[in-house]
């Protein structure tokens, strides 16, 4: 064998030893097109926090977000701001108005809602709503919900090329809905708690967010889509015990408790407290004979 050929060859099992050592480390974390998937997220079973069980799906490099109110394409993970970015395509925006009650609005099941929800300055734009919708109806003192939120406002979003073909101009006011309500009300998800176009009895809706601390003008700037804000309800200590102890943070079948995931063994408290005998320590011992390898071999690649 060519002394080349030799070297190539060890090279080559460095590296592939190298990378099976470090792949051990997180079985959770994941991809999906560019979106990097990690806790409290995954995409598998048993991964994550169980507050964000079944929701997340890649399909086709497209990461898709699934609630009680329908499927929304994932734009962004922001971990550090714990942050979502939604979209979906009936989300009007300045140059499209849709109507038709296609929306999926925005709506989690009850027991999602501490750990997820539209973030304080996403407007929400209610569009078309009819006389009798509850928004109208159900506050107290008859209080109109509508607002302006995060500088966002239906009095702008009527500068937007969409309305032109509704007929609503600055002047002439709505000659699609007609008297009545406002043809557009701009409220904060935390107001009504639920945007359900079917319930509210709306057309259609915008939804816009401002990322601090950039100050867009005008509706033609605005960002259209979902934005929302993720919360473990300090929980979140059992987590950072059984990284640190080198498990990888998952939940039990109940989908109540989490677990530490300890190599072959799962702890309910972190990877520190499953006995050594019993081959645990995961990165410790399944790290090791990677590592060492490794070492062996650049030692012998060297020494050729
Ligand atoms: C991911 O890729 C898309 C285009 O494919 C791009 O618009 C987006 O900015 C990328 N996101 C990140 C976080 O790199
Ligand atoms: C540990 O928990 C995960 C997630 O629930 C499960 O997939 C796995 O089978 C469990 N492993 C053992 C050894 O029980
Ligand atoms: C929206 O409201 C309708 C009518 O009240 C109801 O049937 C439907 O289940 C609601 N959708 C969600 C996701 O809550
Ligand atoms: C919303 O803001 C606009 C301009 O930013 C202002 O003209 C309008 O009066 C405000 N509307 C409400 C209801 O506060």
């Amino acid at each position: 064998m060519s002394k080349l050929l030799f070297h190539t060859l060890n090279l080559f099992i460095i590296f592939s030893a190298c990378l099976n050592s470090l792949s051990n480390a997180n079985s959770c974390r994941s991809y999906c097109g560019n979106i990097t998937i990690d806790y409290p997220f995954a995409l598998q079973y048993g991964c994550g926090h169980p507050g964000f069980r079944d929701l997340l799906f890649c399909i086709n490099d497209v990461l898709m977000l699934h609630i009680a109110s329908g499927s929304y394409k994932v734009l962004n993970i922001d971990y550090a701001y714990q942050a979502l970015t939604l979209h979906e395509p009936h989300i009007s925006t300045c140059d499209t108005i849709v109507l038709g009650n296609k929306g999926n609005g925005f709506a989690l099941e009850s027991w999602r809602a501490p750990y997820m929800n539209p973030a304080p300055d996403n407007v929400f734009m209610l569009i078309g709503c009819s006389p009798r919708s509850p928004l109208f109806q159900g506050f107290p003192g008859k209080h109109l919900p509508c607002r302006n939120v995060s500088g966002m406002s239906c009095e702008e979003y009527y500068g937007c090329p969409g309305w032109d073909v509704l007929g609503h101009n600055k002047w002439g006011g709505a000659e699609f809905f007609g008297s009545g309500p406002p043809e557009c009300c701009a409220v904060a998800y935390e107001a009504i708690k639920g945007i359900n176009l079917t319930k509210l009895e709306c057309e259609g809706y915008s939804s816009a967010y401002n990322v601090a601390p950039l100050k867009v003008d005008g509706p033609s700037e605005w960002s259209y889509g979902i934005r929302v804000r993720y919360s473990l309800q300090g929980n979140d200590e059992f987590c950072g015990a059984c990284e640190a102890t080198g498990g990888t943070c998952g939940y039990a079948d109940d989908k109540i408790r989490q677990l530490c995931m300890c190599g072959k063994v799962n702890s309910t408290s972190n990877c520190d407290s499953v006995g050594l005998s019993s081959g645990t320590r995961p990165i410790a011992v399944k790290m090791s004979p990677g590592l060492l390898m490794c070492m062996l071999l650049w030692i012998t690649t060297n020494m050729i």
